[in-house]
């Protein structure tokens, strides 16, 4: 089964794309696809760049890619406790297309920040959003002082607990998409 999986991040750093990734192997038989938001980047979204430039590939391409996915991951950068300028902008853009931009795919939502919090702000903001974009959230989980937890050279979380809170939410996906 399909998974795609991104982190709501532009950064090459992205911790974000480390947890995303992370997740992603937990998930057995499953064909899974990371894709980048700098392949996505577009002018900062207007009614009048919309008017200029109508409904532009990248922001197909992004539907498509969530589309001919059986299920979605995504792991949110935590900006002044909201959304990535990237993420926002693929995702308006997308959404002017369709504004079921999910597609109704189960989805997992993740969400971690080098703070206590964890980016559990913009978790909070995403998850209560996702039905308005027919987003199924099946589970979700924000990671709190990312360097602490998780092991560079290994490319794991290096907290157990964490570990396994992040293995029954991947767990939650659908039988068919594992
Ligand atoms: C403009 C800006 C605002 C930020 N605001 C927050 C914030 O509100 N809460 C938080 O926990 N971290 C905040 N951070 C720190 C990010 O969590 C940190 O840069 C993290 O690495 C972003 O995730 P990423 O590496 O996946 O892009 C902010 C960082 C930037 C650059």
């Amino acid at each position: 089964m399909k998974i795609l999986a991104f982190a709501a991040s532009s950064s090459s750093q992205s911790i974000n794309k480390k947890l995303v990734t992370y997740a992603t192997s937990l998930i057995e038989n499953a064909e899974v696809k990371v894709i980048d938001l700098n392949d996505y980047e577009l002018p900062m979204f207007s009614e009048d760049k919309e008017r200029e430039l109508g409904q532009p590939t990248l922001s197909k391409d992004f539907l498509n890619e969530i589309h001919n996915s059986d299920a979605v991951i995504i792991s949110f950068a935590e900006h002044n406790g909201s959304y990535s300028v990237a993420y926002k902008n693929i995702f308006d853009w997308s959404s002017r297309i369709n504004p079921k931009v999910f597609q109704d795919k189960p989805m997992i939502m993740l969400a971690t920040s080098p703070g206590e919090s964890g980016g559990a702000s913009v978790l909070a903001t995403a998850v209560n959003s996702a039905p308005y974009f027919a987003g199924n959230v099946v589970g979700s989980c924000s990671v709190p002082s990312f360097y602490d937890n998780y092991d560079f050279e290994l490319g794991q979380i290096s907290n157990s607990v964490i570990q396994s809170e992040i293995q029954v939410v991947v767990n939650k996906l659908p039988q068919k998409t594992r």
